[in-house]
């Protein structure tokens, strides 16, 4: 590890952060690339958001990543918007420019879709999608899926405005239905997607009986802490393809780590074995 007195620094920010594996792998691809550079969890509780993020660039950052429960509301810090953040209204990657300027970006959708590629292969897109989750990434994942040519898109999430509002500002082929009487949908699926933190490691499961779901839909989690939560596993178990929430994580950090740090990282199996093994995720 190098880390001098030029070094680059980025970082996580979110709250809590802790659980995040977002150092473990920007640190893997530092020292892979030998770059002079650090990459550091960043605890930020919400009402402190502003005053750090107009902090850090003064502080020397590069960028950060954003998650858990920023993903909205740094939107409205950024000067500037990646035409697929903007068009989502979410954002996970910050660049600063010597100015001090800051730019948003969101990869989760692209991070999601060549993580369901990787694990599952190609997806019917002719068949409904069921997104569970309404937060930041959902928008993303939402957005990329109908850029990706899914033409029935449906939300259910635990309070219906914020699936309303992604209807809204997302437009035509997204159906909102209810939180409580979604499994009607189950047995048509293609695609089933929770985007919950139902499953992550310190939170309640999502508790969901799949017995009616269609044996072709595929399974996929954004949680990967555990790697294979209660709701895959049920999955995996019964026949459908299943995609845990790793490979996301690793395909959304690529652009992040490329323009702080100056290199197109990979993400392959020995990166992937790494953080399984260093943050014991099985
Ligand atoms: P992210 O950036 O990962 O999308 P987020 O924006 O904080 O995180 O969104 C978290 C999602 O998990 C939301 O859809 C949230 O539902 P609400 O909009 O109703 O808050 C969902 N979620 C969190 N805890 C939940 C629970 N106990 N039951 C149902 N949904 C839950």
């Amino acid at each position: 590890m190098i880390i001098s007195g030029h070094a680059k620094l980025a970082g996580i920010l979110g709250w809590p952060v802790s659980h995040s594996a977002s150092p473990c792998l920007h640190g893997f691809w530092l020292d892979a690339y030998g770059v002079d550079g650090a990459f550091v969890p960043l605890p930020v509780h919400p009402d402190d958001l502003e005053l750090v993020v107009r902090a850090l660039p003064r502080m020397g950052f590069c960028g950060v990543n954003v998650t858990i429960p920023h993903k909205e509301a740094v939107l409205n810090l950024c000067d500037s918007l990646s035409e697929t953040a903007r068009a989502a209204g979410s954002v996970n990657t910050l660049t600063f420019s010597t100015d001090g300027s800051i730019y948003g970006d969101t990869t989760d959708g692209d991070g999601f879709m060549r993580n369901v590629q990787d694990q599952a292969g190609p997806v019917d897109s002719k068949g409904p999608v069921l997104v569970l989750g309404a937060g930041g990434a959902a928008r993303s994942i939402v957005l990329a899926l109908i850029r990706a040519g899914f033409q029935d898109v449906l939300i259910a999430n635990r309070t219906p405005e914020k699936a309303e509002a992604i209807a809204r500002d997302l437009g035509a082929g997204i159906t909102v239905v209810e939180w409580d009487n979604h499994k009607r949908f189950f047995p048509s699926l293609s695609l089933l997607v929770n985007t919950t933190s139902l499953g992550m490691t310190g939170c309640p499961p999502l508790s969901l009986s799949l017995d009616t779901l269609s044996k072709q839909a595929v399974v996929c989690d954004i949680v990967y802490k555990p790697l294979e939560t209660t709701f895959l596993a049920t999955a995996r178990r019964r026949g459908n393809r299943v995609v845990d929430g790793l490979g996301m994580l690793l395909h959304q950090a690529c652009p992040g780590f490329r323009s702080w740090f100056g290199v197109m990282p990979t993400v392959d199996n020995v990166l992937r074995d790494h953080v399984i093994k260093s943050l014991n995720l099985v």
